[in-house]
């Protein structure tokens, strides 16, 4: 059987506290419980996903050249706060011809006005927030169906 196509999963900023972070806001799953979920709809559909978080922009940035290099089926980005500044991270997603799906647990545009504003979404493929760890499982379904 042909190797599994990949799709990863980049999260970033304050990620890593999901569970304890702000639950009425993000809801009270941990990363690696949505790892789990994940992990097991993406069998499903007949993907890898490759998960991973970090707290710094540029390896979110190595992250996506990576995915391209390694022609991954698509990139679901929950960018966190850099999802509001950095056009860094906007420029990467235009570098690459792999699709990219920005994700969030909550919705930007129902909180702080500066949450309202997403540099992502201009270059994504497509945005879905709001569903708490739901949203990543919406967007994988649409990830493996590009
Ligand atoms: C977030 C929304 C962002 O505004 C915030 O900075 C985050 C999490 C979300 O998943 O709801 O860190 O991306």
């Amino acid at each position: 059987m042909a190797d599994r196509q990949t799709i990863f999963v980049l999260n970033g900023p304050n990620l890593n506290l999901l569970g304890m972070r702000e639950p009425d806001v993000y809801g009270p799953e941990t990363l690696d419980d949505i790892a789990g979920r994940l992990e097991d709809r993406a069998a499903d559909l007949g993907f890898d996903i490759d998960l991973r978080q970090s707290n710094h922009e540029g390896h979110l940035i190595d992250w996506l050249h990576e995915a391209a290099a390694s022609q991954a089926k698509a990139v679901l980005l929950n960018a966190g706060a850099f999802t509001h500044t950095s056009i860094a991270l906007y420029d990467a997603i235009r570098a690459i011809d792999v699709p990219v799906i920005e994700v969030h647990l909550s919705n930007p545009h129902a909180r702080e006005s500066f949450r309202h504003r997403s540099w992502i979404a201009r270059a994504a493929k497509g945005t879905v927030s709001g569903f708490g760890a739901l949203s990543y499982e919406l967007a994988l379904d649409a990830a493996a169906r590009l």
